[in-house]
């Protein structure tokens, strides 16, 4: 028998990592896609905006984390030669009063921010050189992500701050990766200062994700705004419904775009089409909330050990500083 084995070709845009992404998210089963895809240039503006919502309790609570301990913590880091290093630094607007901190400690310091975003480090870059003349702020622009090889060259002590939850956003096992890869990089005894959302009550943690003014629904729904005009999709964003739930098996807000009516959707450039029933969803978002004790166990799966944590009044928010270990793992 003869057997011609067909190779099916995807279209062009089906490589870019939009593409592909999108792709792959819309052709499984349960549709999902990568929270990645919320931050173009509107869905970052929609996320500022979140995190100054009544709602959204996170970076108020680190931010007073920060104001109450910053001291305590470069204390506790014993802080001399530190240089800082940001994983995901953005704008750098939270890190001022840890910068401050460590200025009134050894004088100066070395402050890397690490982020994709050209255009959040050029701000963070002219507000330091502007406010804060003790820190010298060198950029890079790197996806930490894929490739953490910068953190190993910044030579003497270092601090790196992952901030912000933003290792909540992974899946556990991807998180414990990211973190051995970090732990890879550094010496030992070098140090990172963790910041995560803790378990709460699921009244306000839904509150924070289901904001009166909308805004996080339209950021969720932003991900659709963007794959329509980038890949010339053919449907109305507003057919689909934001969802926040508390899966309390997993500790994790879930986000979800849930299509109100039954729908066909066209997505020429990845010559698709999707199917939606009424009431299926597009799971968009995990956002992991933690204890200390699950903290401390990702971080020693790592090869990390807490030495020291801080809280708020509430203990809505943690900021855990670990050392790294003798061995890596
Ligand atoms: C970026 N990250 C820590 C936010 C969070 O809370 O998981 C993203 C977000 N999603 C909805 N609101 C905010």
């Amino acid at each position: 028998m003869h057997a011609f084995s067909s190779v099916p070709c995807l279209p062009e845009a089906a490589s870019t990592p939009l593409g592909a992404e999108v792709y792959r998210g819309l052709t499984a089963f349960p549709k999902k896609l990568s929270p990645w895809l919320f931050y173009d240039q509107r869905g970052s503006e929609l996320f500022e905006a979140i995190t100054e919502l009544p709602e959204y309790y996170l970076t108020r609570t680190e931010r007073g984390i920060f104001e109450q301990f910053g001291d305590e913590i470069l204390a506790t880091a014993d802080a001399k030669k530190l240089s800082m290093i940001e994983l995901g630094a953005g704008t750098a607007t939270k890190t001022r009063l840890l910068l401050d901190a460590a200025v009134r400690r050894q004088a100066s310091v070395e402050y890397y921010p690490i982020d994709i975003s050209t255009t959040a480090l050029e701000e963070a870059r002219r507000r330091i050189g502007e406010e804060q003349p003790h820190v010298s702020c060198m950029p890079i622009v790197s996806d930490y992500t894929k490739d953490m090889s910068d953190v190993h060259s910044i030579s003497g002590r270092r601090l790196v701050l992952y901030i912000g939850s933003s290792i909540g956003n992974f899946e556990p096992a991807e998180a414990a990766k990211l973190l051995r890869r970090l732990r890879g990089q550094l010496g030992a005894g070098d140090l990172l200062l963790l910041g995560v959302d803790h378990v709460k009550d699921r009244f306000t943690l839904l509150k924070a994700y289901n904001d009166a003014a909308g805004v996080t629904a339209e950021f969720n729904r932003n991900m659709l705004v963007r794959i329509k005009r980038e890949l010339g999709a053919k449907f109305r964003p507003g057919l689909f419904r934001h969802r926040a739930c508390w899966n309390e098996r997993e500790d994790r807000i879930e986000m979800h775009l849930e299509s109100v009516v039954a729908q066909e959707i066209a997505i020429p450039a990845l010559e698709l089409q999707v199917s939606f029933q009424r009431g299926e969803s597009i799971h968009t978002e995990n956002s992991y909330k933690f204890t200390p004790d699950s903290v401390a166990e990702m971080l020693g799966r790592s090869g990390f050990v807490v030495r020291k944590s801080w809280t708020d009044a509430k203990k809505w928010f943690g900021v855990y500083l670990a050392e790294a270990g003798e061995s890596r793992v």
